[in-house]
């Protein structure tokens, strides 16, 4: 039989015990011990980032190469964080993910937000059309009077706004698989995306890349301005990768050869 002071006492060790288990952080699982690098990307980009068509899956070329960034770097594991492409920059921004993988270009004005890293990819901006099309373009002043589809937020997004202007009628999709698909239907007449993506759609869609404008452009794993530590890490594991047998199979895995 329980009297006051036996309950009184009970409750008195229980709020100890309570207070040790929280005291020392065993009050949370063993797994959240874990390190885990959360990444954001937009996963409609091949073969950096897509969703596999069978298992729905992220996966490519970013995603192998952020997972052996990150055991290099003393992380556990990867989180990946699917979104819109132009919702990436604001994502690291305020701490919803730690890095930012996604083909992502470096300039000077994403610079002003975001840290880079080193490169790790070049690309160039390609004009592509579907497989039966005259549309014939041999420099940008072609594209003149055309209807462009793009990602919004990208690099190809920027190049049509700022040097065809009102010459061209720019639609802005949110994602490639939209813009492919407003392509393949007719609703654009050329898609203006990055080169090795525009080559990848080309051997599995309907379409063809009929003019390189030549941008220069570098990718590179972004981080929060100023994340100088991750950063770091995030360099020396990239530099040591790039210089191993590792880095010469990650490319024919995913672009052949
Ligand atoms: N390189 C281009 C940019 O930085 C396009 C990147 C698009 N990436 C993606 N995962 N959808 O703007």
């Amino acid at each position: 039989m329980c009297t006051k002071g036996n309950l009184v006492l009970a409750g008195f060790v229980a709020s100890v015990l309570i207070l040790a288990v929280a005291a020392s952080g065993c009050i949370t699982t063993g797994t959240s011990k874990e390190k885990v690098l959360v990444v954001g990307t937009s996963a409609d980009f091949p073969p950096f980032e897509y969703k596999d068509p069978s298992t729905g899956n992220i996966t490519g070329f970013d995603m192998d190469l952020i997972k052996m960034v990150a055991q290099k770097a003393g992380y556990d594991r990867v989180e990946i964080k699917d979104m819109d492409f132009d919702s990436l920059i604001p994502a690291l921004q305020t701490g919803k993910v730690d890095v930012v993988i996604a083909g992502m270009t470096i300039t000077p004005k994403r610079e002003q937000v975001v840290d880079f890293s080193a490169p790790y990819w070049k690309a160039d901006q390609a004009v592509v059309v579907r497989k039966n099309s005259d549309i014939r373009v041999s420099s940008p002043d072609d594209l003149k009077g055309k209807v462009i589809g793009v990602e919004k937020g990208t690099t190809g997004a920027l190049y049509v706004k700022n040097k065809l202007g009102n010459s061209v009628t720019m639609k802005e999709y949110n994602g490639y698989v939209a813009a492919l698909q407003a392509l393949l239907n007719g609703q654009v007449d050329v898609l203006v995306l990055d080169s090795p993506v525009a080559n990848m759609f080309t051997s599995r869609y309907n379409v063809k890349v009929i003019y390189t404008i030549q941008t220069n452009e570098h990718y590179g794993i972004a981080v929060r301005k100023g994340n100088k530590e991750l950063l770091n890490k995030i360099n020396k594991a990239l530099n040591e990768i790039m210089n191993s047998p590792d880095w010469n199979k990650l490319v024919a895995k995913y672009f052949g050869g």
